[in-house]
């Protein structure tokens, strides 16, 4: 990725933004194996409402970075904590005109640096099974796949998988 790029910290008033880039992610990347009825029903509930977003970029136990090209937002991810004790990566988007110029490499670096600084052990991450593009992206950068389950999404149960990275010290 060129210059023109920076990766930060969000604020509370980007969470519309960030709603935008998800709602995106799911309109494009998803629309092969959920039907819309049932991305609709996922996008308006509150795991995507602005309120959910804004709560999570000021939250002390949650990490959201965002990449700006240019100074607009074009990109962000979420790290929360798991029941687990590791760290999940909860939401993860990159604006379909920029995938594929290292823009969601770059923020993954930047959250591992973050998470190694922090002392975290693990990083888990949950793909659906069908997403081919972003289990790539993963396994990629040596993400281990872990197990292979189901979920439901509205009135549809899809395959879906988890992945772990160990966060050296
Ligand atoms: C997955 C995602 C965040 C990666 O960001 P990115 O900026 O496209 O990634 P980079 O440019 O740094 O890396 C490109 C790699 O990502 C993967 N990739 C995923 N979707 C891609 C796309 N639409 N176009 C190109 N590469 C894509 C490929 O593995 C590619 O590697 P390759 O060039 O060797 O094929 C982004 O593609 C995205 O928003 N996808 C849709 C939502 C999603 O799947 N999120 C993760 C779910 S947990």
């Amino acid at each position: 990725m060129d210059s023109g790029l920076l990766i930060r910290q969000a604020r509370v008033e980007d969470a519309g933004r960030l709603r935008e880039l998800g709602v995106a992610g799911w309109e494009t990347t998803y629309a092969g194996f959920l039907r819309p009825e049932n991305r609709r029903a996922y996008l308006n509930g509150a795991f995507w409402s602005v309120e959910r977003l804004s709560a999570i970029s000021e939250a002390r136990n949650c990490t959201t970075l965002v990449a700006e090209v240019e100074g607009r937002v074009m990109g962000f991810l979420t790290l929360e904590p798991h029941v687990s004790g590791d760290i999940e990566l909860t939401r993860f988007y990159v604006d379909p005109k920029m995938r594929g110029r290292g823009v969601g490499s770059e923020l993954w670096h930047a959250a591992l640096a973050q998470l190694t600084a922090g002392g975290t052990r693990a990083i888990l991450v949950n793909v659906f099974g069908d997403n081919r593009d972003g289990r790539r992206f993963y396994e990629r950068l040596g993400v281990a796949l872990i197990e292979e389950t189901t979920s439901v999404v509205g009135d549809q149960t899809v395959y879906d998988v988890w992945y772990r990275l160990t966060v050296d010290p």
